[in-house]
């Protein structure tokens, strides 16, 4: 049986705040999407109800494969006709499949932030995110307080489900039932202003692993390692001049490394309340990277110089011998996210914009007995969204699972399995007019990448929104069963299995 409850009043966006002359988007559309890429608007629609039913399911679901899948990802992007700046920025909303051997139930749920209830209370957006800036002008957005809308990743951890999104609190809900319950608790001597949402789970002992950045006359980034049972097993700082922007990291058995792209960030208009934290930013490719490693032991970071390249995402690190391996997906310049009309500014418009760039796989090489970096490109394809099997997280691995899709077309349209060691690379495309969301890895038995992955696509053809799933032999012979939702799903980031029932 299905049930669907509609809880958010919305109206067409950008009229009520251009009327009241509050907030003003930028004007609309000089260079409206062409007909066949109308579809992406689907990505930034807000989803205003929360479901919970037992989705049609064509094919068959493999036995084997029980556990839940969560994801969270921006669900609502407008109040009272007041519409977000961006693609990146929602109020965040959990999904959960719950597949139980034979069978598979959906859910979704808005993650009550204390920025979701008030807002939700009062019928309208009032707090600053990351790309918009509240209604109400200057006044409205001064100071650098941004509220945390949950929206980013999500993972299980001692049982409870949580909600990350950049900076404080962590929220937390029932894995059963998606209700949000409270916030995460870190232990009083912990320190992680600025938490970022990206972390890393050690698989060899539990440990924790987060960082977090604060933007002062420098910028500090810090690191928290829990173990298993909450306990502070280490934390530190250090501070940087480069004022820049950091999503996720790289964590090895003994080091995290800690990627400080050539993104510039100009606190004035942003602390002023003129600008947007993400229209504070500039990318500065004569700048390069910073690669800043870090013993988890202790000590001062040590710097390596690299090439310009911006990472949303890590792949994976590990030790080999004197050398660090950081695989991850890098832009030669991220110009779908930030600078003139980005793409995934300009959509949330209905407008063309900028994507010219592939996001590359590459791969540090960071010589810690001699000093030295070396970049290498092991794909200049476009992909993202990379994960792994997270029992080889910080270890040797071989298989990195990701989307892709032909360089110029960012829209992700398919699924990849990569052999890290040989390079062969085993494909499924949708084929255009899909977007295909990170493939998240759910294991069945001990091999690395034995399995299924799990990916969630928006049809630009139907208009269907379906989870795909892929047996990880025969990715390219296409999903082995797929579960067909009643409804479009925003664009969703990230995901976590729980094999747990
Ligand atoms: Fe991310």
């Amino acid at each position: 049986m299905m049930s669907r409850r509609n809880f958010i009043t919305t109206s067409a966006a950008g009229m009520a705040g251009a009327a009241l002359g509050i907030g003003i988007p930028r004007p609309v559309a000089s260079v409206p999407l062409a007909d066949d890429m109308k579809w992406l608007t689907a990505l930034g629609t807000s989803l205003t109800d929360e479901y919970d039913y037992a989705p049609v399911v064509e094919g068959r679901l493999p036995t084997a494969l029980q556990g839940q899948l969560f994801r969270n990802g921006p669900g609502l992007f407008e109040r009272n006709g007041y519409r977000k700046q961006h693609l990146l920025d929602g109020d965040g909303m959990i999904q959960c499949f719950d597949f139980a051997g034979d069978s598979v139930r959906y859910r979704n749920r808005f993650v009550r932030t204390a920025k979701f209830i008030e807002e939700e209370s009062a019928g309208e957006l009032r707090y600053p995110t990351w790309t918009t800036r509240a209604p109400g002008g200057m006044f409205a957005n001064m100071g650098p307080e941004i509220k945390t809308q949950a929206g980013v990743t999500t993972l299980i951890r001692n049982s409870t489900l949580l909600a990350l999104n950049e900076g404080l609190p962590l929220y937390t809900l029932d894995p059963k039932t998606l209700e949000t319950s409270g916030q995460f608790e870190f232990p009083s001597e912990a320190h992680i202003p600025g938490c970022k949402a990206h972390t890393k789970t050690d698989p060899s002992n539990g440990d924790w692993i987060l960082i977090g950045t604060e933007y002062g006359r420098t910028l500090t980034i810090r690191h928290l390692i829990l173990d298993r049972r909450g306990r502070i097993k280490s934390q530190g700082q250090f501070s940087t001049s480069r004022m820049t922007y950091v999503h996720d990291f790289f964590a090895t058995e003994q080091h995290i490394v800690i990627v400080l792209h050539a993104i510039e960030f100009s606190p004035l208009g942003f602390l002023a309340g003129a600008n947007s934290f993400t229209d504070a930013l500039s990318w500065v490719p004569e700048q390069g990277n910073l690669v800043m490693v870090l013993d988890k032991a202790g000590g001062d970071p040590v710097a390596f110089e690299a090439p310009a390249a911006f990472m949303w995402h890590s792949v994976n690190a590990y030790a080999a011998g004197d050398e660090i391996i950081a695989d991850f997906i890098g832009y030669a310049n991220p110009d779908h996210f930030i600078g003139e009309d980005p793409v995934f500014k300009t959509l949330m418009q209905g407008e063309a914009g900028n994507a010219k760039y592939p996001g590359k796989l590459r791969r540090y090489r960071i010589d810690l007995k001699r000093g030295s970096l070396r970049e290498e490109i092991l794909d200049d394809g476009h992909q993202e969204f990379p994960t792994i099997d997270p029992r080889k997280l910080g270890s040797d691995y071989r298989y990195a699972f990701m989307n892709r899709s032909p360089v110029g077309d960012w829209t992700l349209d398919g699924v990849a399995i990569v052999d890290m060691q040989s390079g062969s690379r085993d494909e499924f495309r949708f084929g255009p007019k899909h977007f295909v969301s990170e493939p998240i890895f759910a294991p069945n038995g001990d091999h690395e990448g034995a399995g299924w992955l799990l990916a969630q696509v928006q049809s630009g053809i139907t208009g269907d929104n379906f989870l795909a799933i892929f047996d990880t032999a025969s990715v390219s012979e296409g999903p082995v069963a797929k579960v067909h939702l009643t409804h479009h799903v925003p664009l969703s980031f990230h995901g976590y299995w729980s094999a747990q029932n």
